[in-house]
């Protein structure tokens, strides 16, 4: 990673938590469901948020797995005041984000499992890799349950966009630059069918 980057991440990193939170954690589960805890960048996060996407007054943003919270970070430094809810399984990540975020009303940080507690308001889903093919099943059906939200899906990285080769949903995918690395990253934006 170059110096700039580095210095953006700390600069961001810190006007929002008041820390540095690069780094990887590990998955709760030793991989078998769910992926380890790893950041989306915010460049990447500028992208998929504001030049893919453009967040509407009314959308409730949901974060599927926000681990040290750095996509809320940035959606904060750039002055969203949406509701935004982080959902993170690893209790101790949750806990740890809750606190740094508390000063921020319009965020809340749920500690557990997203699919036994899935929110029935919100219409505006981020998803980087949370999890594998089997809760992505799961998940599936807890968005097709609150299809009268109108739910959006922004899926970056898509490993399982295959669980979406259903035909009550439709999917675009969109290539994100990766520079640094040399290839680039998939977006799918995913969203019901109108049947
Ligand atoms: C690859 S990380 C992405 C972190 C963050 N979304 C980002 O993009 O910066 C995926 C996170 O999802 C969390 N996670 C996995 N399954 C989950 C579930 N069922 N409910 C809530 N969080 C989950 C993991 O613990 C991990 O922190």
């Amino acid at each position: 990673m170059n110096l700039l980057k580095l210095a953006k991440n700390f600069w961001i990193d810190y006007s929002i938590q008041r820390t540095f939170l690069g780094g990887r954690v590990e998955s709760i589960d030793g991989r078998e469901m769910m992926y380890d805890s790893v950041s989306t960048g915010y460049n990447h996060t500028e992208f998929i948020f504001f030049k893919y996407y453009s967040i509407q007054p009314n959308d409730v943003i949901v974060e599927v797995g926000c681990g040290k919270g750095r996509v809320i970070n940035y959606l904060l430094y750039k002055g969203i005041k949406n509701k935004i809810i982080g959902y993170e399984i690893n209790v101790r990540l949750a806990n740890l984000t809750k606190k740094r975020l508390a000063r921020f009303k319009n965020v809340d940080i749920h500690s557990g499992n997203i699919l036994e507690n899935f929110p029935s308001e919100a219409n505006l889903f981020y998803l980087f890799n949370p999890f594998k093919e089997g809760m992505m099943e799961a998940f599936k059906e807890k968005i097709w349950a609150i299809r009268n939200c109108n739910p959006t899906m922004l899926y970056f990285n898509p490993t399982c966009l295959d669980v979406f080769n259903d035909a009550r949903f439709t999917y675009n995918i969109l290539n994100l630059p990766i520079p640094f690395f040399g290839f680039d990253y998939k977006l799918a934006i995913i969203n019901i069918k109108e049947l």
